[in-house]
């Protein structure tokens, strides 16, 4: 495999916003009556807004009718724009700005891969939206994270074969989804949970694009 291209998730790998989808989740399920813990958000980490919600109701097998879910969905999104609304270029996380430079040096497409409907949003007040090369649509994919989808149709934005795209994802479900596209997958946290990923790193700060290579060569020579 040539390295041409790497695709980010966004929540949690480029900034801390996965801790706030899970403040608002939890005051769901809690508003709900059902118990909502960092286990259960292990579990959501990449997945869209409705099939979080319905995960979260088929814990206490709830069943609410369509206007309800839709409420249910509108507030939860309400309070992550209110927790997000003051985040800036300071939240980047460690290391992004960095990786992202060593990526253009060395002649590599940056995609964004973002299960998330609140993309835009947060990479503009990060201030990073005019490093990528191309920016994937949560909303136009048929399929969400485990599926290859969102992945796959970042990869054909910026017109590279599947196989030549490094994906990086903080999500099980994310790590899945770059592996079902056929990708080489970077994990960022904890290597015990992201088992499905080639190579793991705790933290952006530490994402070595050296080491990726040399992986890559060395899975290519065996
Ligand atoms: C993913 C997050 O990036 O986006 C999930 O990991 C979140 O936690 C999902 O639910 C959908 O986000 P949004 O902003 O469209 O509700
Ligand atoms: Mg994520």
């Amino acid at each position: 495999m040539k390295a041409r291209a790497v695709i980010f998730d966004l929540d949690g790998v480029l900034t801390d916003t996965a801790e706030f989808h899970f403040i608002a989740w939890q005051a769901t399920a809690e508003k709900l009556g059902i118990a909502f813990d960092k286990e259960d958000n292990e579990k959501l980490k990449g997945v869209d807004r409705v099939n979080s919600l319905k995960y979260i109701l088929a814990k206490d097998n709830l069943i609410v009718d369509n206007n309800k879910f839709e409420d249910l969905l509108r507030e939860k999104n309400a309070q992550y724009l209110t927790l997000i609304d003051g985040i800036g270029p300071s939240h980047l996380f460690d290391g992004v700005l960095s990786c992202f430079s060593t990526l253009k040096k060395a002649n590599i497409k940056i995609g964004l891969a973002s299960a998330s409907k609140n993309a835009s949003l947060v990479i503009t007040k990060l201030g990073i939206e005019n490093l990528f090369d191309f920016i994937g649509d949560a909303a136009s994919v048929a399929n969400s994270k485990p599926a290859p989808d969102i992945f796959l149709s970042v990869a054909l934005g910026l017109k590279v074969l599947p196989e030549n795209c490094i994906g990086v994802e903080d999500a099980v479900a994310g790590v899945s989804a770059i592996k079902s596209a056929n990708m080489f997958a970077v994990g960022i946290g904890d290597a015990k949970v992201l088992t499905q990923a080639e190579l793991v790193f705790p933290s952006m700060s530490e994402f070595d694009y050296d080491l990726v290579l040399n992986t890559l060569s060395l899975m290519s020579t065996t």
